[in-house]
């Protein structure tokens, strides 16, 4: 009978115990606090700058995170969060901080914080070899894809006006290329790295990048942070860090085999 109370008690204190520490880590309300793992949510989704290989989160962004993070001296996790539910975990605090190939922009900022700018991009047009678009006005009557929430889609609809029925929304960016591969739809917009690689590293799909900088504008990546969040200032220090010493440089060419613009980071 005492073995079984004994037993009892010993359920009872570690049942207690798991639950206490998961609603501590689940309260959201650690950012930053000493020797706590920071969540940095991404859409491993977006190659080069994450993707998932052999199970792993790879890519410029998991590299460069990896980099800033040791110089900022803060232990962390890149969680895949997935593109949407990421922005939904920045603003709940479920994660601490967001890369993503994440465009920094003025509607952003009323919800999020972001680091200073550690890439430039732009939005391009992925077709198939052949095809009669060669610039955004071309696209008019088009049936186009974008990934749900991004800026390519904010340019279409800028455009085209919003809840045009041509611009089909996908939830990653390789359900919208596969869309193009498809027949679904004409066009693919997204950001010019993704699609140039894309091109580049499957000649077999025989697909064309179409360039258009009237209609499109020069953006820049940030990592995010929920509003007020005081690793901001730390990740930026160690950010600038990381630039000025050559390792953000090392990083960029060994996913874009070139020497990066830093001049066009410093504006
Ligand atoms: N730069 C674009 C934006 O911020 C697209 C980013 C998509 N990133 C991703 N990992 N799927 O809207």
């Amino acid at each position: 009978m005492k073995k079984v109370i004994l037993f009892l008690l010993l359920v009872s204190v570690l049942a207690l115990t798991a639950c206490g520490s998961q609603s501590t880590s689940g309260s959201g309300s650690g950012d930053g606090s000493k020797g706590k793992k920071l969540v940095v949510g991404t859409d491993a989704a977006y190659a080069p700058f994450e993707y998932l290989k052999d199970g792993k989160i790879v890519g410029f962004d998991a590299d460069l995170l990896k980099a800033v993070m040791k110089e900022a001296k803060l232990e962390y996790e890149l969680k895949n969060t997935g593109w949407e539910p990421l922005f939904a975990s920045l603003k709940s605090e479920q994660v601490q901080a967001g890369i993503s190939a994440i465009t920094i922009n003025d509607k952003r900022k009323e919800t999020y914080d972001f680091s200073s700018p550690y890439f430039e991009s732009i939005n391009k047009i992925l077709v198939k070899e052949g095809s009669s678009i060669k610039s955004v006005d071309d696209l008019k009557g088009k049936k186009v894809s974008v990934q749900n929430g991004t800026t390519g889609q904010d340019a279409l609809e800028k455009k085209f006006g919003k809840g045009d029925a041509n611009v089909k929304k996908y939830e990653t960016n390789v359900l919208a290329i596969q869309a193009l591969l498809n027949g679904e739809v004409d066009a693919v917009v997204a950001d010019n790295t993704v699609v140039d690689e894309y091109a580049k590293n499957n000649p077999d799909k025989k697909m064309t990048v179409v360039d258009d900088k009237t209609n499109f504008e020069s953006e820049y990546y940030g990592i995010a942070f929920p509003k007020g969040s005081e690793n901001k200032k730390k990740i930026d220090k160690a950010l600038k860090t990381v630039i000025d010493n050559g390792t953000y440089s090392k990083v960029y060419k060994k996913w874009f085999k070139v020497e990066p613009n830093l001049d066009a980071l410093k504006k």
